[in-house]
């Protein structure tokens, strides 16, 4: 079987800062509060006139860069997201920004558990052999959908978007993809969404539409923090298993940057030691669909993650959504 490998990646957040101290001027919150519940400083959000297009774009270009790759020798553009610039998809504006004229693009959506999701799917058109080079890219900007009002969910978001280039890696067992394991639950639907909502629109006498918009991120916390923590590490240890790995294999876990309780639940769950987990959360929150090609660029860039090293990943989200990949970097 061919594998996929990763050999390349890059990120990119705005560069407007919005510090915890700031938002205790909008809700009724701390500092404290928020850096205790959640591990979150700060968080990096699009203003007026910027795109989640523009962050893909700009995390793509330094994903092809690094891995040496034109993006005219890309096949496949997969890009998660749930807060595109346009509800058609942005994928295509973004292949064709990157020069993968020839590439199919299309957007996927699975909320934070979207890069995950995107990086199988990509994977599965290098293992069947249909395509040698796919661009995954995880971007999202749910500033847009917050209630900046609601301090129980505007605490934790931010903007932000990463990017994979994926090669067949033939002949190679021992590189890339090694393993992975997805899941979703529609009962728990409730406990993460963003609904579209409208008003009648008669259309003459026979016929009416809904004319509408979507409303804001609406969020059970305590139930969505159950949630991971119950399956996160079960799923991970699926896509171990699905690898002939254990736990003793992993050199780095990097989890869907939510909330540092969750990662250190997780962790100590799993046996794993805190120097183990990847994290940025203090920094950007919760981008959703950006948050681990994001953690794990800063990762490579900064000479954390060696080549030959194992990452087990885990996003989790809306949908409810969930799943775990082992990646040999
Ligand atoms: N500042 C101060 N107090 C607050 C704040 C705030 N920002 N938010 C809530 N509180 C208060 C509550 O009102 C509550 O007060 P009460 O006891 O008087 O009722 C108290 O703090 C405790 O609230 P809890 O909700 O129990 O706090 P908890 O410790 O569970 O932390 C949190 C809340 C941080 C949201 C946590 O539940 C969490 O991280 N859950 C997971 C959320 C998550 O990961 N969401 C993203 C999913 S990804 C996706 O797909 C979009």
């Amino acid at each position: 079987m061919l594998r996929s490998r990763a050999v390349g990646i890059g990120s990119s957040a705005p560069d407007t800062v919005l510090p915890n101290a700031d938002l205790e001027e909008l809700v009724e919150t701390s500092d404290e509060w928020i850096a205790t519940r959640t591990g979150i400083r700060k968080r990096h959000l699009l203003k007026e006139g910027e795109g989640v297009t523009d962050l893909a774009i700009s995390a793509s270009n330094k994903a092809l860069k690094l891995a040496g790759v034109d993006g005219a020798d890309i096949d496949l553009v997969v890009m998660a997201t749930s807060s595109p610039d346009d509800m058609f998809g942005d994928a295509c504006v973004v292949a064709n920004s990157v020069g993968a004229k020839s590439a199919v693009a299309f957007d996927l959506t699975a909320a934070c558990s979207g890069f995950l999701f995107a990086l199988v799917t990509a994977s599965q058109f290098i293992h069947s052999g249909t395509y040698k080079k796919c661009l995954v890219i995880g971007a999202d900007a749910l500033s847009r959908w917050v209630d900046w009002d609601d301090r129980n969910s505007c605490i934790l978001f931010g903007d932000g978007a990463g990017a994979m280039v994926l090669e067949a890696a033939e002949g190679d067992d021992t590189a890339g993809l090694l393993g992975f394991s997805l899941h979703s639950d529609g009962g728990g639907h409730k406990s993460l969404t963003l609904g579209y909502d409208g008003e009648e629109r008669k259309l003459g006498d026979k016929y009416a539409v809904t004319k509408g918009r979507y409303g804001s991120l609406g969020m059970e916390g305590r139930e969505v923090y159950k949630f991971a923590t119950r399956e996160v590490p079960r799923v991970l240890t699926e896509a171990l298993d699905n690898a002939g790995m254990g736990v003793e294999d992993v050199d780095w876990l990097l989890l869907h940057q939510a909330n540092i309780r969750i990662m250190e639940t997780v962790a100590s769950r799993l046996g794993l030691p805190m120097d183990k987990v990847i994290t940025n959360l203090a920094e950007y929150g919760n981008t959703s669909a950006g948050s681990i090609p994001l953690a794990l660029d800063e990762a490579v860039r900064s000479g954390k993650v060696k080549s030959g090293d194992v990452i087990a990943c885990a996003g989790f989200g809306a949908g409810l959504s969930w799943g775990a990949a082992v990646i040999r970097w």
